[in-house]
């Protein structure tokens, strides 16, 4: 099952609405990678309620790691380290999982490896792309966070664009809710805009002034709100699908050009995408054709991790791990954790 020279690692990862952990050989082998979604819990509400989510995290969080070991076939005394997500996130959330982490630390005496969220979805992308190697260019998209980052090597990472208002994940939940999609909007955006034409209405591609990476997807948010407000005081019937195809072309656009331009001005080809958004078909079949085009490998996680789980979180803990990175049982949840930061 393990050869000597192997580094399991048990990772946990709880910031937001799932409770997960996932088994992971030397930073890319999934032996199990479990995964209780709360979706279906916070629909209710039309978004993530904090404490619902910390509260579930309790009650599933024993039943998702034993789950993990037993689909990997291991038990405590075969695991190096354990690794887990310690920020950014719901800080409620973040504890269940940090807590959890650092009594299975001391219980079974392992190494504790704090991970950024951020980093596990970058990392996301050496599970299936066994050649991937730093340098290179990665776009983060998720529902709370839109970041372009150069990883310059394996933990380490530079933080050249952000999003200055809404994330993208988070202008897609906001659009979908306003057309009567429901949470979480990005997958049925995704799906509806399918069925509709994404030429039928011009919606803005905000450029933020001297900062050529940066994002803002209020204004396009806002554009949406506006035509749909306009369309109904007119009595005109709402054509959703158009709307979601759209804006989904406004939103990936900036993302595609913003990315492409990265590549080129760092002289680092080679691209890869990261986070719950990163599963959109729009995004990924432009930043498809795009790369092609200018002969930049591209490569994304399959939909499954590229939304929150834990193999991607082991997958960052290894080479942590590997470059030294310890915590100790005054491991705490940090809510707003910049990324490189310790
Ligand atoms: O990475 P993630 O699971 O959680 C965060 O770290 O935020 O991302 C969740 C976000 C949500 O905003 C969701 O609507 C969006 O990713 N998302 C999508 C798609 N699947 C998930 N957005 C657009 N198209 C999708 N197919
Ligand atoms: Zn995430």
């Amino acid at each position: 099952m393990k050869e000597k020279k192997d580094i399991l690692i048990l990772a946990i990862e709880s910031s937001c609405d799932e409770t997960a952990a996932a088994v992971v050989r030397n930073g890319r082998e999934v032996l199990s990678n479990v995964i209780f979604s709360q979706i279906a819990l916070h629909t209710l509400y039309g978004g993530v309620v904090p404490e619902i989510a910390s509260r579930k995290h309790i009650e599933k969080i024993n039943y998702v790691i034993q789950e993990a070991l037993d689909r990997a076939n291991v038990g405590l005394k075969d695991l190096d380290a354990v690794g887990v997500t310690y920020g950014p996130g719901l800080v409620g959330a973040l504890l269940v999982g940090v807590a959890e982490a650092k009594a299975i630390s001391y219980a079974a005496n392992l190494p504790l490896v704090g991970v950024h969220h951020i980093e596990g979805h970058i990392s996301a992308n050496y599970i299936e792309n066994k050649d991937l190697e730093p340098p290179f260019i990665c776009l983060v998209v998720s529902g709370g966070h839109t970041h372009l980052v150069v990883v310059r090597d394996y933990g380490k990472y530079e933080v050249i664009g952000r999003t200055r208002d809404d994330a993208a994940g988070e202008a897609f939940d906001k659009v979908a809710r306003a057309i009567g999609l429901g949470y979480p909007g990005g997958p049925k955006i995704d799906k509806l805009s399918k069925e509709g034409n994404p030429d039928a209405i011009h919606f803005p591609r905000a450029k933020v002034e001297d900062a050529p990476y940066d994002f803002s997807f209020s204004g396009v948010k806002s554009a949406v709100l506006n035509h749909i407000n306009g369309c109904r005081m007119k009595g005109e019937t709402l054509r959703e699908a158009d709307i979601a195809a759209s804006f989904q072309k406004a939103v990936c656009d900036v993302l595609v050009s913003h990315a492409l331009q990265a590549v080129k001005d760092y002289g680092i080809p080679k691209l890869a995408l990261a986070g719950g958004v990163a599963s959109n078909s729009a995004l990924r079949q432009a930043m498809k054709d795009a790369c092609e085009r200018e002969r930049i490998p591209l490569c994304y996680p399959s939909p499954a991790l590229c939304t929150d789980n834990a193999a991607m979180i082991g997958a960052a803990a290894y080479y942590e791990y590997m470059n030294g990175t310890r915590h100790g049982l005054d491991l705490n949840a940090v809510p707003n954790l910049q990324l490189g930061e310790r």
